[in-house]
């Protein structure tokens, strides 16, 4: 990746893909000087695939259910992405936990985003459990992939307040818009060179950011 040249992203998804959807509206905007290279799914039935697909970016589906391991689907990743420019990986909704043969290769370039305020709710259904625990607020993270599960060093947080009558969805409808803002934002903040992934943790401008991620609020830019 040059200065000026757009950069490519890989995202990979395992549904709905409106993560994916936010990522190829900020291109097209020209929020992120970045191109979609192509969009991967491990879910023939992603409706993420026909999104990208309309969108006239690359698709591929790497079914997980055709590989004996973890490890042979990771191999079978790293050889689709190497078919395309990719500078940095999203994790967009993709449901597969991934192994070092994935991670290792795109260390410090894999991004994910994970709906809950890490390091709570590492995991599934996490808005149920937000509930479940009684807590004012909930919300979601994106950070950087290691192989510790929803583990890797957090970049930026949004928070929402969490109301005397949400259930799931409708506390998942309102982290979902807050997704939609900070997952560009955190990449935008990685193509300008100004987000690493350093042996202390993550860093923005060489400042270490706080275990939690920087909060988010409006006009962070
Ligand atoms: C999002 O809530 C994301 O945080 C989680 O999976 C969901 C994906 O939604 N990892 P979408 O496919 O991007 O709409």
């Amino acid at each position: 990746m040059t200065a000026g040249e757009p950069a490519g992203l890989a995202i990979l998804i395992s549904g709905r893909g409106s993560n994916m959807q936010a990522f190829i509206d900020a291109c097209s905007r020209g929020d992120l000087n970045a191109r979609v290279s192509v969009v991967v799914s491990n879910n023939p039935g992603a409706a993420g695939l026909e999104r990208a697909a309309q969108a006239g970016i690359a698709t591929r589906c790497i079914d997980h259910r055709d590989y004996a391991s973890r490890e042979d689907f990771d191999r079978a990743l790293v050889d689709c992405l190497d078919e395309y420019p990719v500078d940095l990986v999203i994790l967009a909704g993709f449901m597969r936990i991934l192994t070092p043969v994935f991670i290792q290769p795109f260390s410090g370039r894999l991004l994910n985003i994970h709906p809950s305020l890490l390091p709570k709710y590492p995991g599934l259904n996490t808005h149920q459990r937000a509930l479940d625990a009684g807590d004012p607020e909930a919300g979601v993270t994106v950070h950087f992939v290691t192989p510790e599960l929803d583990g890797g060093p957090p970049v930026l947080q949004a928070k929402v307040p969490v109301l005397a009558e949400d259930n799931a969805e409708s506390l998942a409808a309102r982290v979902i818009l807050e997704e939609h803002v900070i997952y560009p934002l955190a990449a935008r903040w990685y193509l300008e060179g100004r987000l690493k992934l350093e042996q202390r943790g993550a860093t923005l401008d060489g400042e270490l950011l706080p275990a939690t991620g920087i909060p988010y609020r409006e006009g962070l830019d």
